[in-house]
């Protein structure tokens, strides 16, 4: 019998890791698509052994810890999500971000490398400018906006050839905080929201872009891939989306432009930054469309404060 694939997850207590820890150990999370199988193949019991590592369990600026972390577990391949991912206030803490986001992601390609582990590490849409005025390719020039953007391209530059890199974007899970919770809060207790109309992206679920990791784990591929839910939306539709799933009207979602918002954030954000992922679909199957995944996660929630 072959013995398990071993992964190493960093960050596995951000809100992918923990989806993905759950994917990996045959478990579906909550707002997961039971239909996504990007490879067509669901996991086999005993397929994965998962050390997971939260940022408590593993500093990963921490170079020789990280070598060490490595050399005494053997993985076949480690899934790279830790991050520092606070991208206003990364523009006043940059010597961190950094710190987290370039040096450590190379800490980890080395550490790999040395062990014989396959690296695949995550990475960001803001690695652009957004001036394309179109969908981004894997090969697009990168030339970031922002002190978290900047940060996050050093990172690739600082992985080695064979690693893989997977650039996603506006990623939400049913897990930890971000925009959908906050607007669908906003929506049950009655209030209305102004959300920017001139921020185009691509929304992921963080169970989705799991699944995806997952599949990469398999092949390991290597090179650069765009991975995120099907469809380009605004900010302004996303919170449009989650109102009229929570049954409220037309009036709870204003578009406001980003020049409007008050107090303006202290990164700049790329136009339009939404990712091509036809390189993704030419291998794998396409991510659920992004209304179907919000859904999934309003839906989940709601179960969750109903409980
Ligand atoms: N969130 C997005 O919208 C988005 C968009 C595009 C790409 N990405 C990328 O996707 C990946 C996963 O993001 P996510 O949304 O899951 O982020 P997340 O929820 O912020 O999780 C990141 C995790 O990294 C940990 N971490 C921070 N500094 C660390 C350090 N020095 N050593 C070890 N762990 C550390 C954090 O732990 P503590 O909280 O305890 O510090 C946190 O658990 C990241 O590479 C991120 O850059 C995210």
């Amino acid at each position: 019998m072959n013995r398990p694939t071993r992964i190493l997850v960093t960050g596995a207590g951000g809100q992918v890791g923990v989806d993905l820890v759950d994917i990996l150990r045959g478990d579906l999370p909550w707002g997961a698509s039971a239909a996504f199988v990007p490879d067509g193949r669901t996991i086999e019991d005993d397929e994965f052994e998962v050390l997971a590592l939260t940022h408590h369990d593993l500093d990963i600026t921490d170079r020789d810890r990280v070598v060490a972390a490595l050399r005494a577990t053997h993985p076949d391949v480690v899934i790279h999500l830790a991050a520092y991912t606070a991208v206003d206030r990364a523009e006043t803490d940059a010597a961190t971000c950094f710190a987290v986001n370039a040096t450590g992601t190379g800490n980890l390609s080395e550490a790999a490398r040395e062990a014989g582990a396959h690296l695949i590490a995550v990475s960001t849409d803001y690695v652009f400018d957004g001036r394309k005025g179109a969908s981004y390719v894997e090969e697009d020039a990168t030339n970031p906006l922002s002190v978290y953007g900047a940060s996050k391209r050093d990172g690739e530059l600082l992985c080695g050839e064979g690693d893989t890199i997977v650039r996603t974007s506006w990623v939400m899970g049913v897990r930890g905080k971000n925009v959908v919770h906050v607007i669908a809060e906003r929506a049950a207790s009655g209030q209305a929201v102004r959300f920017v109309d001139d921020q185009t992206g691509t929304v992921t679920v963080a169970s989705d872009l799991a699944r995806a990791l997952v599949a990469l784990a398999r092949t390991r591929p290597g090179a650069t891939w765009h991975v995120a839910n099907t469809g380009t939306t605004t900010w302004y539709d996303v919170a449009a989306f989650v109102g009229r799933t929570l049954g409220r009207g037309e009036d709870f979602a204003t578009p406001i432009a980003s020049a409007d918002l008050s107090p303006t954030p202290l990164a700049h954000r790329p136009e339009r930054s939404d990712l091509d992922t036809t390189k993704w679909r030419a291998h794998f199957e396409a991510l659920p469309e992004w209304t179907d995944g919000v859904a999934r996660l309003v839906r989940e929630r709601l179960l969750r404060t109903a409980q």
